[in-house]
């Protein structure tokens, strides 16, 4: 399996407007691939303007956010490339398309690293915030997997939370709880 960084990936349109969205970049030699499924704006908008910026954060608020509707992120001009950094990132990766492989699904973009930069020490991180990442992937796939899976992970995913989350954690969890809650009542609805 190839190696896959979870980041918040940030990318413009053609009148300059940014979009941010967790994507999940993959190594492939010396180049990140960031494969946005069908249909998606992260998709559009790298067709129009071929660059994406790759924030790393340990902020797990901003994964959560943007799954439930809070992508108003404070972000700050990119140094190399036409787009946007995410502002308290502990790092961050501008990328510039290299080559797109065409796909129904699934389209992949194969990025070449332009510049690199890091701006305060990583901190470590805590069993909360792989949590919370996990939970948003569920968020983002609750349309896709069986209900008894969701169930079931969220389940475990509790345990984490409630050991060793702290308010960055507690704060994102609840967000991704209410979108859970809304699935919930709807999926009763159609039982
Ligand atoms: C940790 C994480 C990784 C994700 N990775 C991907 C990915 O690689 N490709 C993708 O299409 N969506 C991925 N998603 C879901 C997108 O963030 C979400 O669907 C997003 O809204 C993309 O669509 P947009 O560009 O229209 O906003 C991921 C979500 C999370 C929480």
């Amino acid at each position: 399996m190839p190696r896959i960084i979870e980041t918040i990936v940030t990318t413009i349109n053609a009148d300059g407007e940014a979009h941010m969205a967790p994507l999940g970049l993959i190594a492939e030699g010396e180049r990140w691939v960031v494969a946005p499924f069908r249909p998606s704006r992260t998709l559009d908008n790298l067709r129009a303007v071929p660059f994406a910026v790759a924030s790393h954060t340990d902020d797990v608020r901003v994964f959560a956010g943007c799954l439930t509707g809070r992508r108003d992120w404070p972000t700050r001009a990119a140094d190399k490339v036409k787009g946007v950094v995410l502002e308290g990132a502990v790092s961050h990766w501008e990328l510039a398309v290299e080559t797109v492989t065409e796909d129904d699904v699934r389209p992949r973009f194969a990025c070449g690293l332009v510049h690199a930069a890091s701006h305060r020490p990583w901190q470590g991180f805590n069993r909360a915030q792989a949590a919370v990442l996990e939970c948003a992937v569920l968020v983002s796939r609750l349309h896709m997997l069986p209900p008894e899976k969701i169930e079931a992970e969220l389940k475990y995913l509790e345990i984490a939370i409630s050991k060793t989350a702290g308010p960055r954690e507690e704060e994102a969890w609840g967000w991704l709880m209410e979108r859970i809650d809304a699935w919930r009542a709807e999926h009763a609805q159609k039982v």
